[in-house]
């Protein structure tokens, strides 16, 4: 059955001249069909340069968004209108603007995980796999980092020189990685390196031999001699660590570690979004020129 749902979507792929990207956290079936499997930054580099027409964004709303931003004569589709992300959703661009007018003319720093709104709102954006260089980049001392409180401590230990005004966003999935859950799996496993998300909790982050963005994790376990490897980020990642490594054992850190919208997307709804050419994600005009001048500056900077 979903042998023949795939060799369909196969067929539709085609036909439509279209690009299945999916982000490292969809379903192992969904990675297993996709074009380009990558983390945000990765797959917002894609958006920005593929010749497809069609680009079937397999992810969350503001990945679809950024798509659709960075392609505005292509057609984006997401396949399941209500894959959003909660942490997106903890800004608004009127609290923003409120936030900017107490300090004038401090930058702010917007994390990929917001609205196009937020986003057309803000100087620059950021990924985790480049937040510290885009920190970095900007010649002012002070800055605003929004939404990720726990994304923008992280970046804040390595650059002490620079101050900064959080948003006090976070992602519901990493917070609940608690660190007694982490210490747990560590007693368990002594022999085992823990790896982890920037999103998750700074007591948490503070236990880890390596902190990354998701594809950074892929990168970090293939090539380290480490046979053992306790996992805090949304289960998904899974998937790809396997495949990448078959010798290497995985370990998810919680089992807290499931992100309810990066799972909504099934092999169906990616069929019947191809047959139907919708739902389309589209931004206005004026909020998506603004919002990609935050992104163009992002990808203007040379990855680490
Ligand atoms: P990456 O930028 O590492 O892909 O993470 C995106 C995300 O939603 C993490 O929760
Ligand atoms: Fe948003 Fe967290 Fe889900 Fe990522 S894992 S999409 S940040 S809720």
């Amino acid at each position: 059955m979903s042998d023949d749902i795939k060799k369909q979507i196969r067929a539709l792929l085609i036909t439509h001249n279209a690009v299945l990207l999916a982000h490292n956290y969809m379903r192992d079936e969904v990675q297993e069909i996709a074009d380009i499997t990558g983390d945000s930054l990765a797959l917002s580099i894609e958006a920005s340069k593929t010749a497809a027409d069609v680009i079937v964004f397999c992810g969350v709303h503001f990945m679809a968004e950024s798509a659709a931003i960075l392609s505005p004569d292509k057609k984006v589709l997401l396949p399941r209108a209500d894959a959003g992300c909660p942490m997106a959703d903890m800004v608004t661009p009127k609290e923003l603007e409120e936030l900017r007018s107490r300090h004038p003319g401090v930058p702010v720093v917007t994390y990929v995980n917001s609205s196009a709104e937020v986003k057309a709102h803000s100087d620059i954006c950021c990924t985790s796999a480049n937040a510290l260089t885009v920190v970095r980049s900007l010649k002012e001392e002070e800055l605003i980092f929004v939404p990720d409180r726990n994304l923008g401590r992280w970046i804040a230990t390595f650059v002490p020189e620079k101050k900064f005004i959080f948003w006090e966003g976070f992602c519901p999935t990493h917070e609940r990685m608690t660190q007694a859950a982490v210490a747990q799996k560590k007693a368990e496993h002594p022999d085992a390196l823990f790896i982890c998300h920037p999103e998750s909790a700074p007591n948490v982050t503070a236990l880890a031999d390596y902190v990354c963005s998701t594809s950074g994790m892929y990168d970090y376990c293939r090539t380290s001699p480490a046979k053992k490897f306790i996992v805090g980020t949304e289960a998904g990642i899974l998937y790809k660590l396997r495949l990448d490594s078959p010798d290497k054992e995985f370990i998810l850190a919680s089992p807290a570690l499931f992100c309810p919208n990066m799972k909504l997307t099934s092999l169906e709804d990616i069929l019947l979004s191809l047959q139907t050419l919708s739902p389309v994600v589209t931004v206005p005009e004026d909020i998506r020129l603004r919002a990609k001048g935050s992104l163009d500056r992002m990808l203007a900077i040379p990855r680490d």
